[in-house]
């Protein structure tokens, strides 16, 4: 039985925008909204706001009689939204739905009894052959299924500006073929007196290191890591973690200050060489009217194999919440065939299904869906496919006390075998 909560206040962080609902009510006698629905996100700046209002847009035109109510919470990776999503959820006063990853960040809502299952919603709204088995399978627990995807990102990519590649002398006609050539070029920009790689505060410390996890043990070893088959105490580890410190060696002073957009323009603005950030830079270099191949570059991050660093958007029905059949709306368009291609092409995504158009695609979004269907996966850690929020919160804290000089090498992989021991439970 679903009940009204007392809603608390929102603190000043929340921004609530509302898209006035158009349709006659039931009486015909206004035009009042019959529902709303609160979804809570962090999509709030940028590229990824322009998603969400692109989303918005299919919504009021799929149920022009829902209310829409923006609980977007600003901050990448969900890094401020988290905390205060917790709090509301555990003061009993849940949105209608909420942002969340395919994959182990789930277990965490289930196993608190916050989130519900919507098997039959994917059955009603008939997503069972339009999602792909091995995103279904992250989506599930005990034949359960506990969120609706509305996308998948791509979060292993380098992003370089062609123009300060070029003066150092770097040939951009071709990416690094190593970890370790990357590494050389990172030298050589640092040599020519720019900022090599620029990176921003603590999660996106954590999207570096993983994608040097992937790049470094390959995506077998990689996915072990959560498992227990990989040794977090391994060699292979250490030497990722020494690959990770120098590129940490050659980032912007400023780092702990930016968040993604800003490490991202640097790039954009030829302040920096290269940048590596999630597939939704895209949108960001798209907007400053840059273009790929010519204006910069973007590749994944070079290593032992191609891989597909993964992450999947989806929205959940969390118990408890106010308008159910607000959120079965939203559910319902994010899930739609013009919902995915609306975001996507917003925010340089691809769909969770399989069978949007994808013809009106941009070659970097061609490259993305190739890469999904051939490479093999590996899920992401900054943004909740591999790990609970438990277990990275514990590697973002280690990774903060490394890149501060606060720990050194050893004790960083201590920590960080420490967190897979707790996380892995
Ligand atoms: C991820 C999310 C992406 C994008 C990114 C940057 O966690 O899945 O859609 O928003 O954060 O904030």
């Amino acid at each position: 039985m679903i009940q009204r909560r007392p809603l608390l206040a929102l603190p000043a962080l929340i921004s609530v925008g509302t898209m006035a609902a158009c349709g006659e009510d039931s009486t015909g006698s206004g035009t009042a909204a019959q529902t709303s629905v609160e979804v809570f996100t962090w999509w709030a700046q940028g590229s990824e706001k322009a998603g969400l209002d692109a989303l918005v847009e299919v919504f009021a035109t799929q149920h022009p009689d829902v209310e829409f109510v923006n609980g977007a919470v600003a901050g990448g990776a969900g890094s401020a939204a988290k905390d205060l999503l917790q709090s509301r959820l555990r003061a009993g006063d849940p949105p209608e739905t909420f942002q969340a990853h395919a994959g182990a960040e789930l277990n965490d809502y289930i196993e608190a009894g916050q989130i519900q299952d919507v098997s039959a919603l994917l059955d009603e709204f008939g997503l069972r052959d339009a999602i792909p088995e091995r995103l279904l399978a992250r989506l599930s627990v005990d034949q359960a299924i506990y969120s609706i995807p509305s996308n998948i990102h791509r979060s292993n990519m380098v992003w370089g500006s062609a123009t300060v590649l070029n003066d150092a002398g770097i040939d951009t006609s071709s990416p690094p073929a190593s970890l370790d050539e990357f590494l050389e070029q990172l030298q050589r920009l640092q040599g020519a007196g720019v900022t090599p790689l620029s990176v921003g505060t603590t999660w996106t410390q954590v999207h570096l290191l993983e994608a040097v996890l992937m790049a470094q043990l390959g995506a077998d070893a990689y996915n072990g890591l959560f498992d227990g088959a990989t040794a977090w105490d391994g060699a292979e580890v250490t030497a990722a973690l020494e690959r990770f410190e120098a590129m940490i060696g050659h980032t912007n002073p400023d780092r702990d200050d930016l968040d993604w957009p800003g490490a991202t323009q640097q790039v954009i603005d030829g302040a920096a060489g290269y940048n590596v950030m999630g597939d939704w830079a895209i949108a960001a270099f798209e907007q400053a009217q840059l273009v790929l191949g010519e204006d910069f570059v973007a590749f994944e991050l070079p290593g032992r194999e191609k891989v597909f660093g993964f992450l999947a958007d989806s929205f959940t029905l969390p118990e408890g919440a106010s308008h159910p059949d607000g959120a079965r709306a939203w559910l319902e368009t994010v899930s739609s065939v013009d919902g995915q291609l609306a975001l996507s092409l917003a925010k340089g995504a691809i769909p969770a299904r399989t069978d949007v158009d994808t013809a009106e695609f941009s070659e970097y979004m061609q490259g993305a869906l190739t890469s999904f269907a051939q490479d093999a996966i590996c899920s992401s850690i900054a943004h909740g496919a591999a790990t609970s929020v438990a277990w990275l919160t514990a590697i973002s804290e280690a990774t903060s006390q490394f890149t501060t000089g606060a720990s050194d090498l050893a004790g960083y992989q201590s920590a960080l075998a420490d967190a897979a021991g707790s996380g892995r439970g």
